[in-house]
C-alpha cells in the first residue's frame, strides 16, 4: 500500500518545508516537491501541516490506584490518543510491593497485547528495591524496557526511601537506562494532609494545599543530587512548580544531566479549579494544580528547554463512582486526570497560537524529544525517509470545543470542558495505515505493537 500526502507543509522539530511525502508500507519512502509517483491513495494536505505522530511518554492505562483502576484500557486509551494526534504511548508497568519486576511487566504486556491501537512501550514503576529486583533491572533494559520510575511520594504504596532510590540509580548508571522520579516529599505531605482532615478540611481543595510547591522543590533537588552522586541522568516526571523548575535549571546550569517534563494540566489549570466543593475532585492529581504564577514560569521553561517534554500523565477516573470514593476525605480521591486526547491540541492552541512556542518547538516537545530521550530516534518523532509512517495531517486553523460529550476517552468528564482550542488532527496514520479520518475511526485494537526501546542513559549523560 502506497500513500502520497500531497501539498502539505512538513513541520519537524528542526525545520519546516513544503514537500510531498510518499509512504510505502509502514515507512516513509520519499520526501520531495511535486512528487510524481504512483500511489494507491492520495491525501490532499494543502493548507495543512504534516507532523510526526505525537508521542506521550507518560500514561497509566488501567493503573490500580486508591482501591480502583484508571478507567481507560489500552484499547480505549490508545484510540483516544490517536484521535488527538498521538501515535505512540509509553505506559507505566507497575511492580507492586513484594512482586518481581517480571510479574509486573508480564501483567502489563497482557493488558496491552491485542488491545493497543497504536504502538506502545513500557517504563517500569519500581516500588520494591531489593537485590533481586536490582538484578532484574538489567534484564528489562535488554528487553527494551529501559526506564524506571521511583517515588518520593505516596508512602506505603509506591514510596521508596533515599537509600532505595540511590541503589536503583547506581544500578541504572551501570545498565545504561534512565531513572524517572516522582519528586514530592510524601512523608511530610502526609503529615499536613492528616492535619487538614483532622481540622475538618476534607474537600479536594485541601489535596492541593497539603502538597506545598516547596516540598516538590525539595524532593526535586534531593533526587537530582542523589543522581549526581550515583553518576546517572535523571528525568523528573510531571513537574508542576516553579520551585522544582528552578532546581532543574540550577542543575542544568551546573552541567548535570537533569531533565524534566511537565503536563497540560500544569500549564492550563490552577489550584482554583480544585475549589467548588467536591467538584474539585475532578482535578485531584499529584503533584497538585498550582497557583497561576507557576504556569507562566513553566511556559517560559518550555520555550527555553529547561523543560524538554510535555506528556499527559493520563490517568482517568470517572467523577461518578471513582473520584467519589474520596467524598468526606480528599486523601481517598484516586489521583489522576484524563488528557491523552487533548495534549497536542492544547499545546498547539495555548503554545503556538498564543505565542509561547514556535511550531517546531511544539513538535519538539510533543514528539521529537520524547523519541530521542526514550530510545525511539529514527523510528518515531520525525517526518524523515526510513522512519515509521506515523504521521498527522494537522489543520492549524480548525477550531473545536473540548467536551466529555465528544471526546473518545472512557471517562465521564473533561478537565477542559467548554474550552475552545485551535488546531486539530485531521488524518492520522499509524505505520502507514490511516487510522483516523476526521471523525471516523479506521484503526483496530491489536494493531499497536510493543516497542523495544534502546537505552538512552549514555546519550543523556553526554548532552
Ligand atoms: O496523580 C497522578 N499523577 N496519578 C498518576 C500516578 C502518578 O503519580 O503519576
Ligand atoms: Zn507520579
Ligand atoms: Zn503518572
Amino acid at each position: 500500500m502506497r500513500t502520497l500526502i500531497k501539498g502539505g507543509t512538513i513541520v519537524n522539530a528542526d525545520a519546516t518545508t513544503s514537500a510531498d511525502v510518499l509512504v510505502d508500507g509502514e515507512r516513509i519512502a520519499l520526501i520531495g516537491s511535486d512528487l510524481d509517483v504512483e500511489a494507491d491513495r492520495t491525501i490532499d494536505a494543502s493548507g495543512k501541516w504534516v507532523i510526526p505522530g505525537a508521542i506521550d511518554v507518560h500514561t497509566h492505562m488501567e493503573l490500580p490506584f486508591g482501591g480502583t483502576f484508571a478507567k481507560d484500557t489500552f484499547e480505549t486509551g490508545t484510540r483516544a490518543a490517536a484521535f488527538g494526534g498521538t501515535t505512540t504511548i509509553i505506559d507505566f508497568a507497575v511492580q507492586a510491593k513484594g512482586q518481581s519486576l517480571r510479574e509486573g511487566l508480564d501483567a502489563w504486556h497482557a493488558k496491552a497485547e491485542g488491545k493497543a491501537c497504536v504502538d506502545y512501550g513500557f517504563h517500569m514503576i519500581m516500588s520494591d528495591v531489593t537485590d533481586d529486583t536490582l538484578a532484574e533491572m538489567d534484564t528489562l533494559v535488554d528487553e527494551g524496557v529501559t526506564d524506571f520510575k521511583l517515588f518520593t511520594a505516596y508512602p506505603g504504596v509506591f514510596y521508596s526511601d533515599d537509600g532505595a532510590i540511590f541503589r536503583a540509580m547506581q544500578q541504572t548508571a551501570r545498565n545504561g537506562g534512565l531513572i524517572l522520579m516522582h519528586a514530592e516529599n510524601g512523608m511530610a505531605i502526609d503529615v499536613v494532609a492528616a492535619q487538614n482532615v483532622d481540622a475538618g478540611n476534607t474537600d479536594p481543595y485541601y489535596h492541593g494545599t497539603s502538597r506545598s510547591p516547596v516540598m516538590e522543590g525539595e524532593a526535586t533537588n534531593r533526587v537530582i543530587r542523589l543522581a549526581q552522586v550515583a553518576g546517572v541522568p535523571v528525568y523528573i516526571v510531571h513537574l508542576s512548580a516553579i520551585d522544582a523548575l528552578n532546581e532543574v535549571r540550577r542543575a542544568r546550569d551546573e552541567g548535570l544531566p537533569a531533565y524534566a517534563e511537565t503536563c497540560p494540566q500544569y500549564l492550563f489549570l490552577t489550584l482554583e479549579d480544585m475549589g467548588n466543593g467536591f467538584e474539585g475532585a475532578k482535578f485531584v492529581c499529584s503533584p497538585p494544580l498550582r497557583p497561576a504564577e507557576h504556569a507562566g514560569e513553566l511556559w517560559k521553561g518550555l520555550a527555553k528547554d529547561d523543560l524538554q517534554v510535555v506528556s499527559t500523565d493520563h490517568c482517568p477516573f470517572d467523577f461518578h463512582g471513582q473520584k467519589e470514593l474520596g467524598k468526606g476525605d480528599f486523601r481517598k480521591v484516586p489521583n489522576g486526570l484524563p488528557g491523552v486526547e487533548d495534549r497536542v491540541n492544547l499545546l498547539h492552541s495555548g503554545g503556538v497560537v498564543d505565542g509561547y512556542l514556535t511550531p517546531n518547538r511544539w513538535v519538539e516537545v510533543i514528539s521529537a524529544a520524547p523519541a530521542r530521550m526514550f530510545g525511539l530516534e529514527g523510528r518515531k518523532g520525525v517526518v524523515g525517509i526510513g522512519a515509521d509512517a506515523d504521521l498527522v495531517v494537522y489543520d492549524p486553523t480548525a477550531k473545536h470545543t473540548i467536551s466529555a460529550k465528544s471526546h473518545h476517552m472512557d471517562v465521564d468528564y473533561s478537565c477542559y470542558e467548554g474550552r475552545e482550542v485551535t488546531g486539530r488532527a485531521d488524518i492520522v496514520l499509524s505505520r502507514g495505515k490511516v487510522i483516523v479520518d476526521g471523525d471516523e475511526w479506521l484503526g483496530a485494537a491489536g494493531d499497536g505493537r510493543f516497542l523495544k526501546r534502546a537505552p538512552t542513559g549514555d546519550l543523556l549523560s553526554r548532552t
